[in-house]
Protein backbone atom coordinates (compact mmCIF):
# COMPACT_ATOMS: atom_id res chain seq x y z
CA UNK A 1 0.00 0.00 0.00
CA UNK A 2 2.64 2.01 0.65
CA UNK A 3 3.12 3.24 -3.14
CA UNK A 4 -0.70 4.03 -3.20
CA UNK A 5 -2.00 7.49 -3.30
CA UNK A 6 -4.39 8.91 -0.44
CA UNK A 7 -7.07 8.68 -2.93
CA UNK A 8 -6.25 5.29 -4.41
CA UNK A 9 -5.81 4.22 -0.34
CA UNK A 10 -9.51 6.17 0.36
CA UNK A 11 -11.08 4.10 -1.91
CA UNK A 12 -9.55 0.45 -1.50
CA UNK A 13 -10.14 1.41 2.43
CA UNK A 14 -13.39 -1.48 2.35
CA UNK A 15 -15.49 1.06 4.72
CA UNK A 16 -12.61 2.19 6.25
CA UNK A 17 -12.16 5.89 5.67
CA UNK A 18 -8.73 7.34 6.10
CA UNK A 19 -6.66 10.39 5.74
CA UNK A 20 -8.09 13.40 3.94
CA UNK A 21 -11.63 11.79 3.77
CA UNK A 22 -12.08 12.21 7.38
CA UNK A 23 -15.93 13.49 8.27
CA UNK A 24 -16.07 16.34 10.72
CA UNK A 25 -16.48 15.46 13.73
CA UNK A 26 -20.29 15.27 14.83
CA UNK A 27 -20.72 15.65 18.77
CA UNK A 28 -23.60 13.40 19.87
CA UNK A 29 -24.29 9.98 20.04
CA UNK A 30 -26.44 7.64 17.00
CA UNK A 31 -26.81 5.02 19.30
CA UNK A 32 -29.34 4.94 21.97
CA UNK A 33 -26.29 4.20 24.65
CA UNK A 34 -24.51 8.05 24.58
CA UNK A 35 -21.24 6.14 25.98
CA UNK A 36 -21.51 3.64 22.99
CA UNK A 37 -21.35 5.11 19.15
CA UNK A 38 -18.75 5.66 15.88
CA UNK A 39 -15.45 6.76 16.40
CA UNK A 40 -12.17 7.96 14.47
CA UNK A 41 -9.14 6.12 15.52
CA UNK A 42 -6.20 7.76 14.49
CA UNK A 43 -2.93 6.22 14.01
CA UNK A 44 0.71 6.96 12.04
CA UNK A 45 1.07 5.59 8.97
CA UNK A 46 -0.11 1.99 8.43
CA UNK A 47 3.33 0.63 6.93
CA UNK A 48 2.44 -2.82 6.43
CA UNK A 49 -1.47 -2.11 5.28
CA UNK A 50 -2.45 -4.72 7.88
CA UNK A 51 -5.45 -2.25 9.98
CA UNK A 52 -7.83 -1.87 7.25
CA UNK A 53 -9.06 -5.75 7.85
CA UNK A 54 -8.53 -5.62 11.50
CA UNK A 55 -11.04 -2.71 11.79
CA UNK A 56 -13.29 -3.78 9.23
CA UNK A 57 -13.96 -7.20 11.36
CA UNK A 58 -14.54 -5.02 13.75
CA UNK A 59 -16.87 -2.64 11.77
CA UNK A 60 -19.18 -6.03 10.23
CA UNK A 61 -19.75 -6.81 13.96
CA UNK A 62 -20.14 -3.10 15.14
CA UNK A 63 -22.81 -1.30 13.27
CA UNK A 64 -23.61 1.26 15.42
CA UNK A 65 -20.22 2.14 16.26
CA UNK A 66 -18.14 2.18 13.25
CA UNK A 67 -14.40 3.16 13.34
CA UNK A 68 -13.09 5.59 10.80
CA UNK A 69 -9.26 5.13 10.05
CA UNK A 70 -7.52 8.41 9.88
CA UNK A 71 -3.89 8.13 8.85
CA UNK A 72 -1.15 10.83 9.76
CA UNK A 73 2.01 10.43 7.97
CA UNK A 74 4.78 7.62 8.58
CA UNK A 75 7.23 10.12 10.34
CA UNK A 76 6.79 10.26 14.17
CA UNK A 77 7.40 13.62 14.35
CA UNK A 78 4.75 15.16 11.94
CA UNK A 79 2.66 12.48 13.11
CA UNK A 80 3.06 13.99 16.60
CA UNK A 81 2.19 17.32 15.31
CA UNK A 82 -0.73 16.45 13.59
CA UNK A 83 -1.97 14.89 16.66
CA UNK A 84 -0.84 17.89 19.20
CA UNK A 85 -2.91 20.13 17.15
CA UNK A 86 -5.98 17.80 16.95
CA UNK A 87 -5.88 17.69 20.53
CA UNK A 88 -5.85 21.27 21.40
CA UNK A 89 -8.90 21.71 19.71
CA UNK A 90 -10.35 20.11 23.16
CA UNK A 91 -14.09 19.60 22.20
CA UNK A 92 -13.74 20.40 18.42
CA UNK A 93 -10.82 17.53 18.33
CA UNK A 94 -11.78 14.86 15.56
CA UNK A 95 -9.69 12.24 17.11
CA UNK A 96 -11.33 9.87 19.53
CA UNK A 97 -8.80 6.65 19.99
CA UNK A 98 -5.17 7.77 19.41
CA UNK A 99 -2.93 5.19 18.63
CA UNK A 100 0.25 7.25 20.21
CA UNK A 101 3.78 6.50 19.87
CA UNK A 102 5.35 4.88 23.52
CA UNK A 103 7.01 8.46 23.72
CA UNK A 104 4.07 10.61 24.10
CA UNK A 105 2.09 9.06 26.96
CA UNK A 106 3.59 11.53 29.47
CA UNK A 107 3.38 14.52 27.50
CA UNK A 108 -0.32 13.70 26.19
CA UNK A 109 -0.92 12.83 29.63
CA UNK A 110 0.63 16.02 31.53
CA UNK A 111 -1.82 18.05 28.96
CA UNK A 112 -4.76 16.63 30.23
CA UNK A 113 -6.02 15.43 26.55
CA UNK A 114 -5.84 11.76 27.48
CA UNK A 115 -9.14 10.42 29.68
CA UNK A 116 -7.51 7.78 31.97
CA UNK A 117 -8.68 4.29 31.52
CA UNK A 118 -9.64 1.63 34.24
CA UNK A 119 -6.85 -0.99 34.53
CA UNK A 120 -9.74 -4.19 34.62
CA UNK A 121 -10.73 -3.57 31.78
CA UNK A 122 -7.37 -4.43 29.84
CA UNK A 123 -5.16 -8.07 30.27
CA UNK A 124 -2.52 -5.74 31.03
CA UNK A 125 -0.68 -9.16 33.19
CA UNK A 126 -0.47 -11.06 29.85
CA UNK A 127 1.56 -7.98 28.26
CA UNK A 128 5.40 -8.22 28.19
CA UNK A 129 5.42 -5.96 31.24
CA UNK A 130 7.94 -2.71 30.53
CA UNK A 131 5.72 -1.92 27.49
CA UNK A 132 2.97 -1.50 30.65
CA UNK A 133 5.23 1.00 31.83
CA UNK A 134 5.37 3.34 28.76
CA UNK A 135 1.21 3.57 29.06
CA UNK A 136 1.07 4.89 32.64
CA UNK A 137 1.82 8.61 33.86
CA UNK A 138 2.15 9.03 37.33
CA UNK A 139 0.67 6.17 38.38
CA UNK A 140 -2.34 5.93 36.66
CA UNK A 141 -3.05 4.26 32.96
CA UNK A 142 -3.37 6.88 30.39
CA UNK A 143 -3.21 4.22 27.59
CA UNK A 144 -3.00 0.18 26.53
CA UNK A 145 -0.20 -1.27 25.44
CA UNK A 146 -0.80 -2.09 21.17
CA UNK A 147 2.71 -2.78 19.59
CA UNK A 148 6.48 -3.00 20.97
CA UNK A 149 9.62 -2.46 19.40
CA UNK A 150 12.56 -3.05 19.14
CA UNK A 151 15.98 -2.00 16.78
CA UNK A 152 17.59 -5.03 15.14
CA UNK A 153 20.46 -4.86 12.91
CA UNK A 154 19.96 -6.67 9.70
CA UNK A 155 22.44 -8.03 7.50
CA UNK A 156 23.64 -9.59 4.49
CA UNK A 157 24.32 -13.32 5.29
CA UNK A 158 24.73 -13.66 1.66
CA UNK A 159 27.91 -11.81 1.52
CA UNK A 160 29.30 -12.02 5.38
CA UNK A 161 28.91 -16.40 4.41
CA UNK A 162 31.23 -15.60 1.38
CA UNK A 163 33.50 -14.07 3.21
CA UNK A 164 33.89 -16.40 5.70
CA UNK A 165 32.84 -13.56 8.31
CA UNK A 166 30.52 -13.73 11.42
CA UNK A 167 28.19 -11.46 11.77
CA UNK A 168 28.93 -8.50 13.99
CA UNK A 169 28.26 -8.32 18.09
CA UNK A 170 30.55 -5.59 18.54
CA UNK A 171 30.92 -1.82 17.01
CA UNK A 172 34.25 -3.24 15.96
CA UNK A 173 33.53 -5.75 13.87
CA UNK A 174 30.62 -4.39 12.35
CA UNK A 175 32.91 -0.83 11.31
CA UNK A 176 35.75 -3.62 9.85
CA UNK A 177 32.88 -5.29 7.78
CA UNK A 178 30.92 -2.00 6.36
CA UNK A 179 34.73 -0.16 5.35
CA UNK A 180 36.04 -3.65 3.76
CA UNK A 181 33.81 -5.32 2.55
CA UNK A 182 30.93 -3.65 1.15
CA UNK A 183 32.68 -1.80 -1.59
CA UNK A 184 33.85 -5.00 -2.75
CA UNK A 185 30.03 -5.74 -3.45
CA UNK A 186 29.18 -1.96 -4.68
CA UNK A 187 27.40 -1.88 -1.29
CA UNK A 188 27.13 1.22 1.15
CA UNK A 189 28.48 -0.21 4.64
CA UNK A 190 25.42 0.69 7.48
CA UNK A 191 22.63 3.32 7.69
CA UNK A 192 19.91 3.99 10.24
CA UNK A 193 17.67 6.66 10.72
CA UNK A 194 19.78 9.27 10.38
CA UNK A 195 17.10 12.16 9.20
CA UNK A 196 16.71 14.93 12.16
CA UNK A 197 13.31 13.66 13.48
CA UNK A 198 12.43 11.10 16.03
CA UNK A 199 14.28 8.82 14.66
CA UNK A 200 17.23 10.09 14.93
CA UNK A 201 16.89 10.65 18.61
CA UNK A 202 16.41 6.98 18.65
CA UNK A 203 19.10 5.91 17.11
CA UNK A 204 21.72 8.29 18.67
CA UNK A 205 20.61 7.25 22.09
CA UNK A 206 21.06 3.70 21.37
CA UNK A 207 24.56 4.46 20.35
CA UNK A 208 24.91 5.86 23.75
CA UNK A 209 23.50 3.30 25.51
CA UNK A 210 25.31 0.64 23.59
CA UNK A 211 28.72 2.04 24.70
CA UNK A 212 27.12 1.82 28.39
CA UNK A 213 26.22 5.61 28.54
CA UNK A 214 22.53 7.80 29.30
CA UNK A 215 21.37 10.96 28.72
CA UNK A 216 18.57 12.01 30.94
CA UNK A 217 18.32 10.14 34.90
CA UNK A 218 15.48 10.29 36.70
CA UNK A 219 12.69 10.57 34.17
CA UNK A 220 14.27 13.42 32.53
CA UNK A 221 15.00 15.84 35.57
CA UNK A 222 18.65 15.32 35.32
CA UNK A 223 21.04 15.11 32.62
CA UNK A 224 23.60 12.38 32.53
CA UNK A 225 24.73 12.62 28.55
CA UNK A 226 28.70 14.76 29.77
CA UNK A 227 30.66 11.23 29.35
CA UNK A 228 33.34 9.00 27.42
CA UNK A 229 30.55 6.36 26.41
CA UNK A 230 28.55 9.43 24.65
CA UNK A 231 31.37 10.48 23.25
CA UNK A 232 32.36 7.32 22.17
CA UNK A 233 28.45 6.58 21.06
CA UNK A 234 28.06 9.74 18.59
CA UNK A 235 31.95 9.13 17.74
CA UNK A 236 31.08 6.01 15.84
CA UNK A 237 28.24 7.53 13.82
CA UNK A 238 30.13 10.63 12.88
CA UNK A 239 32.99 8.47 11.96
CA UNK A 240 30.62 6.72 9.89
CA UNK A 241 29.95 9.70 7.93
CA UNK A 242 33.19 11.12 7.43
CA UNK A 243 34.71 7.62 6.72
CA UNK A 244 32.36 6.92 4.20
CA UNK A 245 30.67 3.52 5.47
CA UNK A 246 27.81 5.05 6.50
CA UNK A 247 26.59 6.54 2.99
CA UNK A 248 25.93 10.37 3.14
CA UNK A 249 22.53 9.57 1.54
CA UNK A 250 21.56 7.79 5.16
CA UNK A 251 21.58 11.29 6.77
CA UNK A 252 18.09 11.77 4.52
CA UNK A 253 16.80 8.34 5.76
CA UNK A 254 13.71 7.66 7.81
CA UNK A 255 12.47 4.13 8.19
CA UNK A 256 11.14 3.60 5.07
CA UNK A 257 14.35 5.11 3.05
CA UNK A 258 16.78 3.12 4.96
CA UNK A 259 14.02 -0.08 4.39
CA UNK A 260 13.73 0.54 0.98
CA UNK A 261 18.11 1.10 0.66
CA UNK A 262 18.53 -2.49 2.36
CA UNK A 263 16.23 -4.08 0.26
CA UNK A 264 17.07 -3.34 -2.99
CA UNK A 265 19.97 -4.92 -2.18
CA UNK A 266 22.58 -1.44 -1.49
CA UNK A 267 23.81 -1.88 2.12
CA UNK A 268 25.33 -4.60 4.27
CA UNK A 269 23.89 -3.35 7.51
CA UNK A 270 20.93 -1.79 8.69
CA UNK A 271 19.54 -0.76 11.92
CA UNK A 272 15.89 -0.66 11.69
CA UNK A 273 12.44 -1.99 13.29
CA UNK A 274 11.70 -5.82 12.82
CA UNK A 275 8.90 -4.66 10.26
CA UNK A 276 11.70 -4.18 7.90
CA UNK A 277 13.22 -7.69 8.23
CA UNK A 278 9.62 -8.81 7.29
CA UNK A 279 9.87 -6.43 4.36
CA UNK A 280 13.08 -7.39 2.95
CA UNK A 281 13.06 -10.97 3.29
CA UNK A 282 9.18 -11.07 1.82
CA UNK A 283 9.04 -12.32 -1.96
CA UNK A 284 10.01 -9.11 -4.33
CA UNK A 285 12.54 -8.34 -2.33
CA UNK A 286 15.92 -8.24 -4.35
CA UNK A 287 17.30 -9.70 -1.20
CA UNK A 288 14.83 -12.41 -0.02
CA UNK A 289 16.14 -15.52 1.70
CA UNK A 290 19.77 -13.21 2.24
CA UNK A 291 18.89 -11.38 4.93
CA UNK A 292 20.29 -12.09 8.71
CA UNK A 293 18.93 -10.86 11.67
CA UNK A 294 20.88 -9.45 15.01
CA UNK A 295 20.11 -7.94 18.17
CA UNK A 296 22.13 -4.15 17.75
CA UNK A 297 25.96 -4.40 18.27
CA UNK A 298 27.64 -2.31 20.83
CA UNK A 299 31.18 -0.85 21.98
CA UNK A 300 32.30 -4.52 23.87
CA UNK A 301 29.49 -6.23 23.00
CA UNK A 302 25.82 -6.92 21.79
CA UNK A 303 24.38 -3.24 22.20
CA UNK A 304 21.06 -1.57 23.80
CA UNK A 305 17.73 -0.65 21.90
CA UNK A 306 15.42 1.96 22.83
CA UNK A 307 12.05 0.82 23.54
CA UNK A 308 9.54 1.39 20.69
CA UNK A 309 5.99 1.27 19.70
CA UNK A 310 2.57 2.59 20.24
CA UNK A 311 -0.27 2.80 22.79
CA UNK A 312 -3.89 3.23 22.33
CA UNK A 313 -5.12 6.20 24.42
CA UNK A 314 -8.74 7.70 24.67
CA UNK A 315 -9.29 11.83 24.00
CA UNK A 316 -10.08 13.37 27.12
CA UNK A 317 -12.99 14.99 24.61
CA UNK A 318 -13.92 11.10 23.20
CA UNK A 319 -17.53 10.78 21.82
CA UNK A 320 -18.20 7.35 22.97
CA UNK A 321 -15.88 6.27 25.94
CA UNK A 322 -17.67 3.21 26.01
CA UNK A 323 -16.77 2.03 22.76
CA UNK A 324 -13.12 3.22 22.97
CA UNK A 325 -12.59 0.98 25.84
CA UNK A 326 -14.48 -2.12 24.32
CA UNK A 327 -12.25 -1.19 20.67
CA UNK A 328 -8.97 -0.92 22.47
CA UNK A 329 -10.12 -4.33 24.42
CA UNK A 330 -10.43 -5.84 21.26
CA UNK A 331 -7.66 -4.45 19.49
CA UNK A 332 -5.19 -5.70 22.22
CA UNK A 333 -7.12 -9.33 22.21
CA UNK A 334 -4.50 -12.62 22.10
CA UNK A 335 -6.89 -12.82 17.88
CA UNK A 336 -5.78 -9.55 17.26
CA UNK A 337 -2.87 -9.55 18.82
CA UNK A 338 -1.54 -12.53 16.70
CA UNK A 339 -2.54 -10.56 13.30
CA UNK A 340 -0.61 -7.68 14.42
CA UNK A 341 2.55 -9.85 13.58
CA UNK A 342 1.00 -12.41 10.77
CA UNK A 343 -0.33 -9.40 8.82
CA UNK A 344 1.08 -6.46 10.39
CA UNK A 345 4.67 -7.72 10.66
CA UNK A 346 4.82 -5.47 14.17
CA UNK A 347 5.86 -7.00 17.47
CA UNK A 348 3.37 -7.82 19.75
CA UNK A 349 2.33 -6.70 23.34
CA UNK A 350 1.39 -10.16 24.42
CA UNK A 351 4.20 -12.22 25.60
CA UNK A 352 2.46 -15.47 25.37
CA UNK A 353 3.07 -15.23 21.47
CA UNK A 354 6.81 -14.94 21.70
CA UNK A 355 7.11 -18.32 22.97
CA UNK A 356 4.16 -20.02 20.67
CA UNK A 357 5.98 -22.73 18.52
CA UNK A 358 4.17 -22.12 15.29
CA UNK A 359 5.11 -18.54 15.44
CA UNK A 360 8.36 -18.78 16.14
CA UNK A 361 8.41 -21.25 13.45
CA UNK A 362 7.11 -18.99 10.84
CA UNK A 363 9.03 -15.35 12.29
CA UNK A 364 12.26 -17.12 13.51
CA UNK A 365 13.67 -13.70 15.00
CA UNK A 366 10.94 -13.43 17.80
CA UNK A 367 13.32 -14.79 20.56
CA UNK A 368 16.10 -12.29 19.54
CA UNK A 369 13.17 -9.43 19.49
CA UNK A 370 11.47 -11.00 22.90
CA UNK A 371 15.20 -10.40 24.76
CA UNK A 372 15.76 -6.86 22.58
CA UNK A 373 12.40 -5.23 24.09
CA UNK A 374 12.77 -7.02 27.94
CA UNK A 375 16.61 -5.23 27.93
CA UNK A 376 15.47 -2.15 25.74
CA UNK A 377 15.77 1.15 27.59
CA UNK A 378 12.31 3.43 27.73
CA UNK A 379 12.63 7.14 27.12
CA UNK A 380 12.33 9.59 29.99
CA UNK A 381 9.06 9.77 31.43
CA UNK A 382 9.37 13.33 30.83
CA UNK A 383 6.21 15.86 29.93
CA UNK A 384 9.47 17.68 28.08
CA UNK A 385 9.97 14.98 25.92
CA UNK A 386 9.80 16.79 23.01
CA UNK A 387 11.51 19.41 23.40
CA UNK A 388 14.64 16.75 24.98
CA UNK A 389 14.13 15.24 21.46
CA UNK A 390 14.34 17.97 19.45
CA UNK A 391 17.50 19.14 20.98
CA UNK A 392 18.92 15.69 20.42
CA UNK A 393 18.27 15.93 16.76
CA UNK A 394 20.09 19.07 16.36
CA UNK A 395 23.07 17.98 18.26
CA UNK A 396 23.99 14.64 16.87
CA UNK A 397 22.54 16.11 13.20
CA UNK A 398 26.01 18.49 13.39
CA UNK A 399 27.87 15.95 14.44
CA UNK A 400 27.24 13.89 11.59
CA UNK A 401 27.81 16.41 9.19
CA UNK A 402 30.72 17.24 10.58
CA UNK A 403 29.75 20.53 11.82
CA UNK A 404 30.61 20.25 15.12
CA UNK A 405 33.21 17.22 17.06
CA UNK A 406 31.46 14.35 19.02
CA UNK A 407 33.35 15.89 21.26
CA UNK A 408 31.59 19.06 21.04
CA UNK A 409 28.36 18.04 20.06
CA UNK A 410 28.12 16.05 23.50
CA UNK A 411 28.91 19.25 25.41
CA UNK A 412 26.87 21.38 23.67
CA UNK A 413 24.02 18.55 24.33
CA UNK A 414 24.69 18.39 27.40
CA UNK A 415 24.30 22.27 28.22
CA UNK A 416 20.91 23.02 26.20
CA UNK A 417 19.08 19.90 27.98
CA UNK A 418 19.95 21.48 31.20
CA UNK A 419 18.45 24.15 29.93
CA UNK A 420 15.68 22.60 28.92
CA UNK A 421 15.02 20.64 32.19
CA UNK A 422 15.13 23.19 34.19
CA UNK A 423 13.23 25.80 32.55
C1 LIG B 1 8.95 3.51 15.50
C2 LIG B 1 8.88 3.19 16.98
C3 LIG B 1 8.62 4.45 17.76
C4 LIG B 1 9.71 5.46 17.46
C5 LIG B 1 9.74 5.75 15.97
C6 LIG B 1 10.91 6.65 15.62
O1 LIG B 1 7.72 3.90 15.02
O2 LIG B 1 7.88 2.23 17.23
O3 LIG B 1 8.54 4.20 19.14
O4 LIG B 1 9.54 6.65 18.18
O5 LIG B 1 9.88 4.54 15.25
O6 LIG B 1 10.94 6.94 14.27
Amino acid sequence: MRWMTTAGKCLLALGVVLAGCVPAHRPGAHSADADRGPLTLATAGDLTGYLGSVLGDWNRDHPDEQITLVQLPDSADETHAQMVTDLRRAEHSRFDVLNIDVAWTSEFAAAGWLRPLERDRFPLKSFLQPVVDTATYGNRLYAVPYVTNAGLLLYRKDILAKEGVSPPHTWAELEEAAKTIAPKYGLGGYAGQFLPYEGLTVNAAEAVYSAGGSILGDEGRRVTVNSAAARQGIGFLARGVRQGWIPRAALTYKEEESKQAFQDGRLLFLRNWPYAFASASAPGSAVAGKVGVLPLPGLDGPGRSVLGGSDLAVSAHARHPDTAARLIAYLTSEAVQRQVLTRGALPPVRAALYEDPDLVKKFPYLPILRSSVLHAAPRPKSPRYDQVSLVVQAAVQDALTGHQTPEAAVRRLSRELDAVSTH
